[in-house]
Parts: C-alpha cells; sequence; structure tokens
C-alpha cells in the first residue's frame, strides 16, 4: 500500500509511500488519500488532519505513467477523476491540515500545499511547479492562489519557468509557515496539529470556513477552468514528447512545435 494511514491523539495521519518511485501519486493512492480525507472530517475524535511523505521526497507529484495511460477525462468526467475528488476532499476539509513537506514536492506535491492550513517545510526540501515543462499549465487554482500570495512576477517564476525554489523562498512567497530541520519536520508538523485538541472544534471549524470563504468560489471556478486546459494539454503531443523524454532519462525536444 502505497499510502498509509492512521488516526492518533486527534490527529489523522496520511503518509505518501512510494519512496521507490519518489512518493509519485496514482489514481489508486489519490482515491486512498480520498477516503482518508472523508473519515477524518466523518470522525469527531479527529481535530486535525496531517499530510507528509517519506525522507527526502514528499511527493515528486503525479505517476508520469499515469499521465499517459490513465489522464483524467475532459468536462464532467475530469472532475469526477480520483485526483479531482482528491483535491475536492482537501478544499472541504472543514479540519486544519497541517503539511510536513519531507523532501521534493513537485507539482501537485507544491499545489496541494495551497490548500493546506499549515505548511512545515524540511530544509532539504525543493519544491516546483514544472507543468508547463511538462507541456501542461498549471493545476488546482494554482494559476488563481500563487499569483495571489506572491505577485505577478515571482509567479511568473515558478509557473512559466518552473523554476525551483528552496524552503526560505517557499516561506518569503508565503506557500510555507516555516523551515524546520529535516529531522524535525513531521514531529514538528505533528505538534502543531495536536495543539487543535486543546481547541473548541466548532469555533475552528467555523474560523477555517471564514479565513477560506473570501476565495473559494474563485478558487474553485479557477479549477474546473485550468483542468478543462489541463485535460487537453495531457493529450498534447507536446506533452507526450516532455513524458516520453522524462522516462527515457533525456531532455525534451521542442524544436518541432
Ligand atoms: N512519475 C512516475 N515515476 C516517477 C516520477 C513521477 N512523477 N518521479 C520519479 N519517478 C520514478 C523514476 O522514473 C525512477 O524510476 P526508475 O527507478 O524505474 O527509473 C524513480 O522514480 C526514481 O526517480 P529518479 O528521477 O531516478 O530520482 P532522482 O532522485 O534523480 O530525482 C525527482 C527525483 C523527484 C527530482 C525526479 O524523479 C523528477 O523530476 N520526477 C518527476 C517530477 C515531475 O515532473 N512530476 C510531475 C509534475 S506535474
Amino acid at each position: 500500500m502505497s499510502i498509509k494511514t492512521a488516526v492518533m491523539n486527534g490527529v489523522s495521519t496520511i503518509e505518501i509511500a512510494r519512496p521507490e518511485k519518489k512518493n509519485a501519486l496514482t489514481v489508486a493512492m489519490y482515491q486512498a488519500m480520498t477516503d482518508a480525507l472523508l473519515a477524518a472530517k466523518a470522525d469527531t475524535s479527529v481535530r486535525a488532519v496531517l499530510i507528509t511523505g517519506q525522507p527526502g521526497v514528499f511527493t515528486s507529484g503525479n505517476d508520469i505513467e499515469d499521465f499517459m495511460t490513465r489522464a483524467p477525462g475532459q468536462g464532467s468526467d475530469a472532475m469526477d477523476s480520483p485526483v479531482f475528488r482528491f483535491m475536492h476532499a482537501l478544499i472541504d476539509c472543514d479540519k486544519p491540515v497541517v503539511a510536513a513537506v519531507t523532501g521534493a514536492a513537485i507539482g501537485i506535491g507544491t499545489t496541494l500545499l495551497l490548500h493546506c492550513d499549515f505548511v512545515y517545510v524540511s530544509d532539504e526540501a525543493r519544491l516546483a511547479m514544472p507543468f508547463v515543462a511538462l507541456g501542461l499549465v498549471p493545476e488546482f487554482a494554482a494559476s488563481l492562489l500563487v499569483p495571489q500570495l506572491m505577485g505577478h512576477r515571482r509567479a511568473a517564476e515558478k509557473l512559466l519557468l518552473g523554476d525551483p525554489f528552496t524552503p526560505e523562498q517557499a516561506v518569503d512567497c508565503g506557500i510555507a509557515s516555516a523551515v524546520l530541520p529535516a529531522s524535525e519536520v513531521v514531529n514538528h508538523a505533528r505538534r502543531v496539529a495536536e495543539r487543535f485538541n486543546a481547541l473548541p472544534p466548532g469555533a475552528v471549524r467555523e474560523a477555517k470556513q471564514l479565513l477560506r470563504a473570501p476565495l473559494r468560489e474563485q478558487t474553485l471556478q479557477a479549477i474546473r477552468t485550468e483542468g478543462e486546459i489541463f485535460g487537453r494539454r495531457l493529450r498534447s503531443p507536446e506533452a507526450m514528447e516532455a513524458f516520453q523524454a522524462f522516462f527515457q532519462k533525456r531532455k525534451p525536444d521542442f524544436s518541432k512545435f
């Protein structure tokens, strides 16, 4: 099983555990994470959710083989695909979500952080959203929330060029809460999650809703608009060239497009 889940001391932990593929996320893994989020929402003993990875890697993003063979459909089909159901479960989670970014966070590994409430990053982590280099476009409201967090100039570096960024830069531009030594990041994130055991859950829930409310409709609209374009681009010759180049361990050649 590539997703480990556990509920302990008021915290539902979702651990991405597929280190041999750098924690790349498959359809089955999105399904398992969705189930865990929905269970956490329904379980009154759970006061917060912790999402974490493996030492050295949080997640290398969507499994690129899945992109090639099991791409989400388009239109309403796409909205019902496992990755969309996962993102909606994350956005609709009314309990605080804490991320412990234990290492590389690529693609959706970074965009999912936009929908968490606390993001603690290992000092060895690297974040990147290389969608354009893969022939794709930003997803899950990154085109809305990243410029909103850091302004168009820095967003362009991260979303058009796909430049990787350091943990310190992630804090500086508002994606992350704090940088921790690699050996401490999970424990620190867990301690923050456990603090919700001492707080009134109804007030936490309503306060979280209020914090997210101003951008909620725009976020959902951005996800739909990006999803349409992303679904089309997944089937584009540019994306195919990028995916094949990844598996052939060579640089993609976009000169023919
Ligand atoms: N999808 C599918 N397989 C992936 C993967 C992904 N997103 N990321 C890594 N893997 C696989 C590699 O193909 C390799 O498999 P192999 O051992 O069968 O050859 C294995 O995981 C190890 O990856 P490797 O690239 O050799 O590790 P690395 O330490 O040199 O680099 C990363 C780590 C995360 C920087 C690199 O794997 C990477 O860039 N991955 C793709 C990131 C990406 O573009 N994600 C999609 C964003 S939309």
